[in-house]
């Protein structure tokens, strides 16, 4: 290990014989030592190289011993300083609460082993205060790399989100193709039929239901497109609770195989949210998709309830199944991501970790309850804003 550099002591005083004495006292001292008889002399040593004790004069002819106090703590802070003085006055005990003064000595230097001393209580004080300072830095420099790992995290979590979304898409977008199609198989049927037709009553008629699918088709369509955009290109607004809710269920019928399931829902018209569209409705999807694939799985279908409530503090929506339940001890690991029991290609894990995510973002909470062989019931639950 390196050897520690050397204090520095610097020690200032006009009188000749006191300098003496005082490098007398110091030199069997492990410091380098440096003396200065006038003020500035000290100024120039002062400025020139660090001191880590300066031990002064308080009355010296031509540079004022306080001048040259607040050179030293200018210079570092962590100087400690050492006053020598003829008397102690209430401005001497002033200047040393204002400028952190360490100790005082007495003139005439009556005894020298006092000063030793002093002088190694104040290197003694230097050397925790810079173990401090150098504390400090570490955990600045610690904060720093964490906020910045905190930032990349964030970043990393935003493209997971939005990739995982990406890979349900090709899922939803089979049975998308499937849902457009007959809208579209209508529209080409009623255009071919006004191309041959006579009757205007009856062309009006057909281009009206042109009309309506193709609502159908613009619906879907948009619908795909609020889900599959990045949540933080959307504002925070007034979310429809039973309108996302409902979407949500729509999508889901049809990216997954819904025969044999029953869709109940109790979702009152009304409640709201704020927050965004695009992320509510994909804590929604989630949910009612491991509801459908629960059921599915477990009896080839069954039920699966939405319902919506709210009271003076509350707003929730509960997604219930009668499918094979959750044993107690996975309760814990439901959220956590890449937690599946779904076959590889099947699930990513990753559903619930980010339907936990986005509701603690709105201060939300969510919970679930489960019996074996009974079912599960996820609940969501935000906070009322006034
Ligand atoms: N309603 C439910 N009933 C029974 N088990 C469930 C239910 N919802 C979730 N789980 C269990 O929690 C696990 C994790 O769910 P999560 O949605 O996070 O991932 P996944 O559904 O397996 O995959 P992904 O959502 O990425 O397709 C599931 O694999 C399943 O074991
Ligand atoms: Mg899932």
């Amino acid at each position: 290990m390196a050897e520690a550099a050397r204090k520095h002591l610097l020690i200032v005083d006009d009188e000749p014989v006191i300098l003496q004495i005082l490098r007398a006292v110091f030199e069997d001292e492990p410091y380098e030592l440096s003396l200065a008889a006038t003020g500035r002399e000290a100024a120039a040593i002062l400025r020139d190289s660090h001191v880590d004790v300066l031990l002064s004069d308080k009355n010296l002819p031509d540079v004022n011993g306080i001048e040259l106090l607040r050179l030293a703590k200018e210079r570092d802070a962590l100087t400690e300083v050492i006053i020598i003085t003829g008397y102690p006055t209430l401005e001497t005990a002033l200047t040393a609460i204002e400028y952190d003064v360490f100790d005082y000595v007495l003139k005439p230097l009556n005894n020298v082993f006092d000063i030793r001393r002093k002088v190694r209580q104040a290197l003694a004080k230097q050397d925790i205060a810079l173990e401090n300072r150098r504390l400090i830095r570490e955990l600045q420099d610690k904060n720093a790399a964490l906020e910045a790992a905190l930032e990349e995290t964030r970043s990393l979590q935003a493209e997971l989100i939005q990739s995982e979304k990406l890979a349900g898409i090709g899922t939803l977008a089979a049975g998308i193709a499937h849902e457009v199609s007959s809208p579209l198989f209508g529209v080409m049927g009623l255009a071919e039929a006004i191309a041959d037709e006579g009757d205007l009553a009856l062309v009006q008629g057909y281009a009206r239901d042109i009309v309506e699918y193709c609502r159908q088709i613009r619906d879907i369509v948009m619908e795909l497109s609020s889900y599959s955009r990045p949540a933080a290109q959307e504002y925070l607004t007034t979310v429809d609770l039973a309108r996302v809710v409902l979407d949500a269920l729509k999508l889901v019928e049809r990216s997954a195989p819904c025969g044999g399931v029953r869709f109940e829902a109790d979702l009152p018209q009304g409640l709201y949210l704020n927050a965004r569209t695009n992320e509510m409705q994909q804590v929604f999807v989630n949910l009612i998709k491991n509801a459908v694939e629960a059921v599915n799985e477990h009896r080839g279908g069954g039920v699966v309830r939405v319902a919506a409530a709210q009271n003076d503090s509350h707003t929730w929506v509960t997604v219930a199944d009668d499918g094979p339940g959750i044993p107690d001890d996975r309760l814990r690991m439901l959220f956590d991501p890449f937690y599946t029991t779904k076959p590889p290609g099947k699930g990513t894990g990753l559903g619930l970790n980010i339907v936990w995510r986005i509701v603690t973002k709105y201060r939300g909470v969510i919970t679930v309850q489960s019996r074996l062989n009974e079912g599960a019931v996820f609940e969501v639950r935000f906070p009322v804003e006034r």
